[in-house]
């Protein structure tokens, strides 16, 4: 059975398409599945946003196919990790959890990069374009942490 991580931010169009994007590169199709969703619903069904799409094609991805969706309670069932982008999506999921086993699942992406420092990813939506060049280098950087960790544990 493959191992099912699922990226989430607020509107799944700017961070989590990006960090779905970037640890999917880094770890093999066979053996892992990487998604995202948002805890808002304005996004669903839509491509990510340009400036996502852009950061990504300069780095050599592909995020151009994803389609926004919404976070549910499904999820916890259906995925082994959860990494959320900041303080808000991480009250806004755990919320929704009916047990701690669920909220153990639910992690802030970057404390994988700067463990216990509860570090957010900015929301780069209403911001500058440089914003989303600041946004992929967090991401590949805990990326290739996470893709690391999951290769050792589950190989
Ligand atoms: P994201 O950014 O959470 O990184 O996808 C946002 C995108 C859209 C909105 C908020 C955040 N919005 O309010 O529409």
């Amino acid at each position: 059975m493959p191992v099912k991580i699922l990226m989430v931010c607020l509107g799944n169009i700017c961070r989590s398409p990006l960090a779905e994007g970037i640890l999917a590169s880094n770890l093999p199709k066979k053996n892992f599945i990487v998604d995202s969703a948002g805890t808002g619903s304005w996004h669903i069904g839509r491509q990510p946003d340009s400036r996502s799409i852009a950061i990504a094609n300069k780095h050599k991805l592909d995020i151009s196919k994803q389609k926004g969706r919404q976070f549910t309670k499904n999820d916890f069932d259906a995925f082994d990790y959860i990494y959320v982008m900041d303080i808000s999506n991480y009250r806004d999921v755990v919320r929704l959890a009916d047990n701690q086993e669920q909220i153990n699942k639910v992690q802030l992406i970057l404390n994988e990069l700067f463990p216990g420092e509860n570090v957010d990813v900015p929301d780069p939506y209403y911001g500058v374009a440089h914003g989303f060049e600041s946004v992929f280098h967090m991401l590949d950087e805990t990326c290739d942490v996470i893709a690391k960790k999951l290769i050792e544990k589950h190989s």
